[in-house]
C-alpha cells in the first residue's frame, strides 16, 4: 500500500522553488485569491490538513487550529513577523509555528531607505510633477526637500533589520540613535556607531525616525498623537515594520497640520485599506507593502518554509521554530 502523503494548505500562491520542495513530499492545495484568503474559506478548506503555509495577512488563531484538526503539525508562515498568529494557541495545542527571519533583512533595510530618500527629495512628488508637464525648467526654488547626509537617525527596534539600516546610514555620515527593548552589545554599538537613547529622547532628537520593532501588545500605537508632537517639525517618519504600531489617524493630521514634515509608509493599520486622508497628502510616500518584495528574497523565503514545513511534517525540528516550548520534553 502506498504511504498516504502529508496534507498541505497554502492559502496563496509562493515562488515556485518553494512550491516544488512541497509537492515532492505533499499533497499540497494552492488557493490563489487576489486579496485575502476569505476566512470562511479558511475554516472549511483547513480541516484534515498537517500543514498551513500561510501569509501576514491570514489570521491564523485558535478557532483556525480547532477546525484543522489534531493532526495539524505545523504553521509555516511566509514572513519573518508573526503577529498574525496566535502562537500561545498553538502551543497549548503542541502545533508548531515558523517564520521566515534573516533572508529578507537587507531587502526590506533597502526598502527603508528608498522610503527615506523618496521622501526627504520628494522623489514621488517631483516624478508626478513632471508627467503632468509642469516642468518647466530648472529654477533655485523648485521643489526643496531636506539633506539626508549629516542627519540624525532615530531607529526604533534594533534588530536584524534596524542594524541593516544602521549600517547603511554609515555611507550618509548620519549620527545613528537607536531604542529597543535591549541595549546592544557595547562592541556592536562601536561598530555601528550607534547610540542608545529612550524612546522620547529618540522621539526629540532624530531628523528621520524608522521603525522596525514587531508588533505586539506593548507595540501597538507606540507611535500616537503624544509622541508625532515630541518629533521635529522638520522630521520624517518611516514605518516598514507594521501598520498598527503607528496610530494612522494622528499620523494623517501630523503630515497635514505640519507636526512633521513628511512620512514614507509601507505598512498600514487596516491592510490593505489606508487611511483616506493620507491619500489626499503630497507629503506621504506609501507603497503596499513591499519591504521584501525582490525576486531573490521571496524565492529564499519560499524555500525556507517549505523547508520549515518539510522538516516539522518528518518530525524533526524545523530551522525556524518560534515556539520551542512544543518540542520540550519529547
Ligand atoms: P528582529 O530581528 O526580531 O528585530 C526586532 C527588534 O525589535 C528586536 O531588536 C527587539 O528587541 C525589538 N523589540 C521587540 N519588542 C520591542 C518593544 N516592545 N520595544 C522596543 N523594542 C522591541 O526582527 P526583524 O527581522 O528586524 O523584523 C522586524 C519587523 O519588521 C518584523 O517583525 C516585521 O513585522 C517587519 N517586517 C516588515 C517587512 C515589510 O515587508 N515591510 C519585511 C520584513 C519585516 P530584542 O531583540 O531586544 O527583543
Ligand atoms: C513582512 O512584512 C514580513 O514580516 O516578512
Ligand atoms: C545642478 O544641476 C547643478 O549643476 O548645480
Amino acid at each position: 500500500m502506498m504511504r498516504k502523503m502529508p496534507k498541505v494548505l497554502a492559502t496563496s500562491r509562493i515562488p515556485e522553488e518553494g512550491l516544488r520542495m512541497l509537492e515532492e513530499h505533499c499533497d499540497v492545495k494552492v488557493f490563489d485569491y487576489e486579496g485575502v484568503f476569505p476566512r470562511d474559506v479558511l475554516l472549511k478548506e483547513v480541516n484534515g490538513v498537517n500543514a498551513i503555509v500561510c501569509l501576514l495577512a491570514d489570521k491564523i488563531d485558535g478557532e483556525v487550529m480547532d477546525a484543522a484538526g489534531p493532526q495539524l503539525k505545523i504553521i509555516a508562515n511566509y514572513a519573518v513577523g508573526f503577529d498574525n498568529i496566535d502562537v500561545d494557541a498553538a502551543t497549548k495545542r503542541g502545533i508548531m509555528v515558523t517564520n521566515t527571519p534573516g533572508v529578507l533583512t537587507d531587502t526590506t533595510a533597502d526598502l527603508a531607505w528608498a522610503l527615506l530618500l523618496a521622501t526627504a527629495r520628494r522623489v514621488v512628488e517631483g516624478d508626478k510633477f513632471l508627467r503632468q508637464g509642469k516642468f518647466k525648467g530648472w529654477k533655485p526654488m523648485l521643489l526643496l526637500g531636506t539633506d539626508v547626509y549629516h542627519a540624525t537617525l532615530g531607529i526604533i527596534g534594533f534588530g536584524n533589520i534596524g542594524r541593516a539600516v544602521a549600517r547603511r546610514a554609515m555611507g550618509f555620515d548620519m549620527k545613528i540613535i537607536y531604542y529597543s527593548a535591549h541595549k546592544a552589545p557595547v562592541e556592536l554599538e562601536r561598530k555601528l556607531n550607534a547610540e542608545y537613547r529612550p524612546l522620547d529622547d529618540l522621539l526629540k532628537e532624530a531628523d528621520f525616525v524608522s521603525i522596525h520593532v514587531p508588533l505586539t501588545k506593548e507595540t501597538r500605537h507606540l507611535i500616537g498623537e503624544r509622541e508625532l508632537k515630541m518629533m521635529k517639525k522638520e522630521a520624517y517618519l518611516i514605518n516598514t515594520a507594521r501598520g498598527p504600531i503607528v496610530d494612522e489617524k494622528a499620523l494623517a493630521k501630523a503630515l497635514k497640520e505640519g507636526w512633521i514634515r513628511g512620512a514614507g509608509l509601507d505598512v498600514f493599520e487596516r491592510e490593505p485599506e489606508v487611511e483616506p486622508e493620507l491619500l489626499e497628502l503630497d507629503n506621504a510616500v506609501l507603497l503596499p507593502h513591499l519591504g521584501s518584495a525582490s525576486y531573490a528574497t521571496r524565492a529564499k523565503m519560499a524555500t525556507m518554509v517549505a523547508e520549515n514545513a518539510l522538516k516539522a511534517l518528518k518530525g524533526e525540528v524545523p530551522p525556524n521554530l518560534i515556539n520551542p516550548e512544543v518540542i520540550m520534553g519529547r
